[in-house]
This record gives C-alpha cells, sequence and structure tokens, in this order.
C-alpha cells in the first residue's frame, strides 16, 4: 500500500515494489515494469505516448483501490522468504500450466491455423518458451537460490545485501543474476510477441471454446510471469547485485 503521493520522477518498478497493486494499472497502459522499469514515470508516459498526469491519476486509483489479485509486499519479506514465495506461487504455477498452454496452443494452432496463421507463431513461440522456461526455474531452484538461502541463514549477508559478502561465491552469483536478467528480457520480447500476435488476447468471432480457452490462459500467463520476473528483477536479485 502507498501512503505518499506518487511524482513524476518516481521509478516504476519501485512503485510495483512499494505497491504491488499497480502493476496491474502498468499493465492495462502496456507498460513493461518489469524489465524495463528503472526509468522515471515521465519517460516512460512519454515514449508511450501517455499523459503523464493521467497515468498518476490512475496509479493513485490502483494503488488506494481494491484488487482481485493476490499481491505480496516484498519489501516485508527475508530473502528465504520472498525465495520461497517465489518458488510456491510463480514457479509451482509455472509447472502446472507451462504443458497445458503448449497444449491449448498446438491444438488451435492445428484447428484454426488455415484462418488465422499467426496461431502457428503463437503455439511456436509458447513451445520454445515452455522449454526456456524449464531450464531457467531449474538454474534458480538449483544453483541461485540454494547458495542466497544458505548466505541469508548462515548471517554471511544481511537480507539488504545477500551474497554480497559471500566470497568467491558472490561474484559468481553476480554473473549468474546477470545471465538471468537476460534471460527474463528474452521472456517479456517472447510475451510482446503473444500479445502482438492475438491482438492483446482479443477473441475473434469464430472463437471455439479452445480458442477462449487458450486466450484466458494465455493472458494469466503473461500476467502472472510479468509478476514473476519484476519480483525477481527489482525486488530479490537488487540484494545481491547492489
Ligand atoms: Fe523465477
Ligand atoms: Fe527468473
Amino acid at each position: 500500500m502507498l501512503t505518499r503521493s506518487i511524482r513524476k520522477n518516481d521509478i516504476v518498478a519501485d512503485l510495483v515494489v512499494e505497491s504491488p497493486a499497480l502493476a496491474r494499472v502498468f499493465e492495462s497502459f502496456g507498460i513493461n515494469y518489469c524489465c524495463e522499469g528503472n526509468k522515471p514515470l515521465a519517460d516512460t508516459a512519454y515514449e508511450k505516448g501517455i499523459d503523464v498526469d493521467a497515468l498518476i491519476v490512475m496509479l493513485n486509483v490502483g494503488a488506494t483501490g481494491p484488487s482481485d489479485r493476490t499481491v505480496v509486499n516484498p519489501a516485508s519479506l527475508s530473502t528465504p522468504e520472498l525465495i520461497e514465495h517465489i518458488v510456491d506461487s510463480h514457479h509451482a504455477y509455472l509447472r502446472r500450466e507451462l504443458p497445458r498452454l503448449v497444449e491449448l496452443t498446438r491444438k488451435v494452432a492445428s484447428s484454426h491455423g488455415d484462418e488465422d496463421s499467426r496461431l502457428y507463431e503463437v503455439a511456436d513461440t509458447m513451445a520454445h518458451l515452455a522449454a526456456e522456461l524449464r531450464s531457467h526455474l531449474e538454474t534458480e531452484e538449483n544453483e541461485l537460490f540454494p547458495a542466497l538461502t544458505r548466505g541469508a541463514d548462515d548471517g554471511r549477508c544481511s537480507d539488504d545485501n545477500c551474497a554480497r559478502d559471500a566470497g568467491d561465491g558472490g561474484g559468481v552469483q553476480t554473473t549468474m543474476v546477470g545471465q538471468l536478467i537476460a534471460e527474463h528480457r528474452e521472456t517479456a520480447n517472447a510475451l510482446e510477441r503473444l500479445r502482438t500476435a492475438t491482438d492483446e488476447f482479443t477473441l475473434p468471432d469464430w472463437a471455439c471454446n479452445t480458442y477462449r480457452a487458450m486466450l484466458a490462459a494465455l493472458e494469466e500467463f503473461d500476467e502472472d510471469t510479468r509478476a514473476h520476473m519484476h519480483l525477481e528483477n527489482n525486488a530479490l536479485f537488487p540484494r545481491i547485485a547492489r
């Protein structure tokens, strides 16, 4: 919950860390807060051709209004708690949904690819992304997260600068984080391709029930994955790389 007024020079990613409910407002304006959020609100609005004052009005409504999404304030969590939340919420969601997303997009492309050839691109993008994400989750869960949790448990690092002082391991972790951030950027680009190819998840008149299920699943995947990458890029990783 944000307890102050939003200013034009506030950094987009910091606003979502302070008030996670704002993610939905940024999403509604097509603003990539997870991977390109390290710039002031005014610059972001200018690049998107949005009136910054109107954006601030909507953000104030979003910060105080109800949200139907379960949000977590990462600033209130220790590093092990934040990691546990990411794994139990976002990684579990991906493990559950990725096979379904691949299957739904494949089915819709094979049934309706003749009506809209972009559906083949949707299926190919989703299949490729699912493989990339599975390997990404393995790296986080088997390599980076255990090292960070061990560092916090050993008291070798505080929650604010976890792993920075962890000896040689600190350098390795910083390199790994750089690679993971680059993979997040690739994922964000793939999400943009999915949005564009589905006209921002718009149903065509002739959509069947499988098509409807696919679009709903893709939209949820887009929202969850942006929130997931935001938590890692802007809340967890800065505790290491600062
Ligand atoms: Fe993750
Ligand atoms: Fe990640």
